[in-house]
């Protein structure tokens, strides 16, 4: 066992509760990424108890998209996004991760302690397999390594800097349990060199229904984009699936998608007043002029700030940097010692 890096625990030197996220950047944010995860984080980085690491995880992008002009707008969309809702990017530490090289250098290091089995495990990989056996096909066709060892790189992700707590949606589970197993790994052989990671999943976010009813999500092709102008927010709220019931008919909160994207935005006391609606029968289009309204004050000076973003780049650009010179600060210090106890280090 290396002591030296045992007698360093990471730990030790963080008094504060240290948060990581990713968001793979492919796409462009909607009204679900909002509820569910954007604004949680922003909340959760006001806690003064809490360091938050958010990044663009563009190299995780390239696993799912090879389209350079789609990865580009996303990075650029998603960053003013965040910085648009108010992430305090002083306070919090918000970066690229490819402006981080640590992080892919950890990944091969990383990449050298993990079991091929426990890759073959993976729950993304097994169903992309699976599709290809199930079509009479080659398992591994158009299987990539980058999607065969991607939880290697989401490890470094978490493991480059030590964090404690992984806020993440409940699909990538799986993930951080492979980050923790590979961090015992590592610490086995090695030495105590790495915090094991937890997942965080929020159950009290809502998960928010798309055009169709299920959930949002851009697979399903169903998303609001959190950013549309007024006037395409006000249409494709026009579009939110519902039934043929008529005013002046009662009409169920619980089957309600206009209701349930209502709640995601109201405070209680109006959540109350659009259930009662709903029971006096409130014409549909009522309700979703209701829903535009409430939504619109959420994010109108938001979205403005986020226009003003797009069209000054430089200043997006000059914040990542600011916040990649941040983390690498982090990360240097880790990979050395890192490198030192797997016997990587200047011979002098
Ligand atoms: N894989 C995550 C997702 O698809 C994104 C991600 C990449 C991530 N690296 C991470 C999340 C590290 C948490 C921590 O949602």
């Amino acid at each position: 066992m290396n002591t030296e890096i045992a007698n360093n625990d990471a730990t030790a030197t963080q008094k504060k509760r240290r948060v990581l996220t990713g968001i793979t950047t492919t796409g462009t944010p909607h009204l679900g990424n909002y509820v569910g995860a954007i604004r949680p984080a922003i909340d959760a980085s006001r806690d003064a108890n809490v360091d938050s690491f958010y990044f663009l995880a563009d190299y995780h992008a390239l696993i799912k998209c090879q389209d350079p002009e789609l990865v580009r707008r996303s990075g650029k969309e998603i960053a003013a996004t965040w910085m648009a809702l108010g992430l305090d990017t002083d306070a919090a530490t918000f970066y690229r991760q490819s402006d981080v090289p640590e992080i892919t250098e950890l990944t091969w290091i990383l990449t050298c302690v993990t079991a091929k089995g426990l890759m073959n495990r993976a729950h993304a990989y097994k169903d992309a397999a699976k599709k290809n056996s199930d079509a009479g096909e080659d398992p591994d066709l158009a299987i990539t390594m980058g999607l065969f060892s991607y939880p290697i790189l989401m490890a470094a992700d978490i493991l480059t800097f030590n964090a404690h707590k992984v806020p993440v949606g409940r699909d990538q589970t799986q993930h951080l349990e492979m980050a923790r197993d590979i961090a015992q790994r590592f610490n086995h052989i090695y030495g105590e060199a790495f915090v094991l990671p937890e997942a965080v999943i929020n159950d009290n976010v809502a998960v928010l229904g798309g055009l169709d009813g299920r959930k949002m999500s851009k697979s399903y092709g169903n998303t609001i984009p959190l950013f549309s102008t007024e006037k395409e927010l006000q249409k494709l709220i026009n579009k939110v699936k519902t039934n043929l019931l008529e005013p002046g008919q009662p009409k169920d909160p619980a089957d309600s998608t206009v209701f349930q994207i209502w709640q995601a935005f109201a405070t209680p006391e109006q959540t109350q007043y659009m259930r009662e609606q709903f029971a006096a029968g409130i014409a549909w289009g009522q309700a979703k002029k209701e829903l535009f309204s409430l939504i619109n004050n959420e994010v109108s000076s938001a979205r403005s700030r986020y226009n003003e973003l797009l069209d000054n780049p430089d200043h997006i650009e000059a914040t990542l940097k600011k916040g990649a010179l941040k983390a690498r600060n982090e990360a240097a210090s880790l990979l050395a010692k890192v490198r030192r106890a797997v016997g990587i280090a200047p011979i002098t």
